[in-house]
């Protein structure tokens, strides 16, 4: 017997340190701050993107890139920032906070939640790489478009390949969360009870394991037609490039509410957090945000009205379209409902939270008057598109993300960030994002197109602020990452519950036990 101990605890040896920690890691905690990480590494590259662009198009002319370069920074700036940045940062929240949230030891499969980071980084080196291949990066556009897709270098194929491997993270994800919200809550938490960031969690991971395959179908298609004598976007052959823009757009619709379901579910806890009241219309909103998804499925053609389709289906997507803002503005009532009377403090989660709602509403309302079709083919392509996806994607997803990290940054490392530097991130954030997109408006309403690196004397005024602008947000959040590296380095100790939350915040009295390395035998839940 005493042999036998002595032989046993001779493997009991101290869990592995540094790189290997991370790179053998199943702990949801690890996890979640390697994707938020990456996040954040892929949101500066994707920025240096942007500003390449917004530095192109300062004055007219063309000055400091190739017409070619300048395709592959827009094509690889959305990528980038949709697939590396926003995507991932919603990972890391949903791996930090859904265990906590429903009282679970882990993830449901923390050795596939490893491999689904760890296919990350490879992806994006090879979309970053793909401006390196032979014959350039691609520059067909994030949305990749058949038959421009077929007349790229090699960059085409590694971008192809990285998106096969983001969608197999995307899904293996994906998979982890809805296993572990339907098996592991704890005793008592009925669905209707679980936290609403849970819930949208729950309705995104359907989405993207709907979803992800029919982008993978669509650019498998894309690499076969390119190599492998198929037709499938080649009139010439008997197929058809329009079909490209229906799989592309039955993906990228619901894409978009894979960006912007889990912001709703961010700004959902922090809105009661910072209102000292409980959120307001829970039920409405777990059937609003179900409402949402469902019909995500149903309206994709309103991104090609131009194609030349026929009226009656213009009129279908155009009406199914609107039908969205009911359950949406459902959700933003809800929202002003629970800060309504409550007993406010502006701390930087909630200035955050705050922006998010007046400026993705904005994005929104900008969204319906692009599903009215005779005004779409009036702003199809021009920098009014742009700008209306950026206060949805920027304003709406990115300034949720930021709300959730000031948020839960106490819970995650135990240390307070700089308050007064916080107000100053979201402030020149705020202001800087408005001087740089809101301009776009006014430049797609008198024509200006999009993706294109040069353009006419009359836009040159709105393009040289809007440059300007995106300079500002691009500091800001340089700052941002001398926020969080103050905080992490020698940020005040966070109490116990640091926004002084009411009910909403119980899980943060509760003390989660410290990461274990769960290649070890994982703690037992009694
Ligand atoms: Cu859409």
């Amino acid at each position: 017997m005493e042999a036998a101990h002595a032989h046993e605890d001779s493997h009991d040896h101290a869990p592995p340190s540094g790189i290997v920690r991370y790179l053998t890691t199943t702990n949801h905690k690890d996890i979640g701050s390697m994707y938020l990480w990456f996040s954040f590494t892929m949101f500066l590259v994707g920025g240096i993107m942007a500003l390449t662009i917004r530095s192109e198009l300062f004055q007219p002319g063309l000055q400091l890139v190739r017409p070619e370069f300048f395709n592959t920074m827009t094509t690889l700036h959305g990528l980038i920032m949709v697939f590396g940045a926003i995507m991932p940062a919603f990972v890391g929240f949903a791996n930090w906070q859904i265990p906590l949230m429903i009282g679970a030891p882990d993830m449901a499969f923390p050795r596939m939640n490893n491999w689904s980071f760890w296919l990350l980084p490879p992806a994006g080196m090879l979309l970053i790489g793909s401006l390196f291949a032979p014959g350039g990066g691609p520059g067909a556009g994030w949305t990749m478009y058949a038959p421009l897709t077929v007349q790229q270098g090699m960059g085409m194929d590694l971008t192809i390949f990285a998106i096969h491997i983001l969608g197999m993270s995307s899904i293996m994800g994906s998979i982890n969360i809805v296993t572990t919200i339907l098996n592991m809550r704890a005793p008592g938490m009925t669905l209707m009870k679980m936290p609403l960031f849970v819930w949208t969690w729950l309705i995104t991971a359907y989405l993207l394991i709907a979803v992800m395959p029919v982008l993978a179908g669509a650019v498998t298609m894309t690499l076969t037609d390119r190599h492998f004598g198929t037709h499938f976007f080649n009139p010439a052959g008997g197929g058809d490039p329009v079909m490209f823009q229906h799989i592309f757009w039955f993906f990228g619709h619901p894409e978009v509410y894979i960006i912007a379901i889990p912001a709703f579910g961010v700004v959902s806890q922090v809105f009661p957090a910072f209102a000292r009241k409980p959120l307001f219309g829970y039920a409405s909103m777990v059937y609003a945000t179900s409402s949402i998804a469902i019909l995500s499925f149903l309206v994709w053609a309103h991104h090609m009205y131009t194609v030349g389709m026929p009226v009656e289906a213009q009129l279908y997507y155009m009406f199914a379209t609107m039908l969205i803002a009911v359950p949406t503005g459902v959700k933003v009532f809800n929202w002003v409902a629970t800060i309504w009377k409550g007993s406010l403090t502006f701390e930087t989660p909630m200035l955050f939270a705050l922006g998010f709602l007046f400026l993705f509403t904005l994005g929104g309302f900008t969204g319906l008057v692009l599903s009215v079709v005779p005004i779409d083919v009036q702003l199809h392509d021009t920098y009014y598109v742009v700008a209306h996806f950026h206060y949805v994607m920027v304003a709406g997803a990115l300034f949720s993300a930021f709300s959730g990290v000031y948020f839960w940054l106490p819970k995650w490392i135990g240390k307070m960030y700089d308050e007064k530097l916080g107000k100053i991130h979201f402030w020149t954030s705020i202001i800087f994002f408005n001087v740089a997109f809101f301009p776009q408006h006014f430049l797609g309403l008198a024509g200006m197109p999009r993706r294109i690196p040069d353009y006419s004397l009359q836009f040159a005024d709105f393009n040289m602020v809007s440059t300007i602008g995106a300079f500002g947000f691009g500091i800001s959040q340089v700052f941002f990452l001398y926020i969080l590296l103050k905080a992490i380095k020698s940020g005040e100790k966070a109490p116990q519950n640091p926004w002084d939350g009411a009910d909403t915040l119980e899980w943060t009295h509760l003390p989660s036990p410290a990461p274990y390395h769960s290649f070890e035998e994982a703690p037992q839940v009694k």
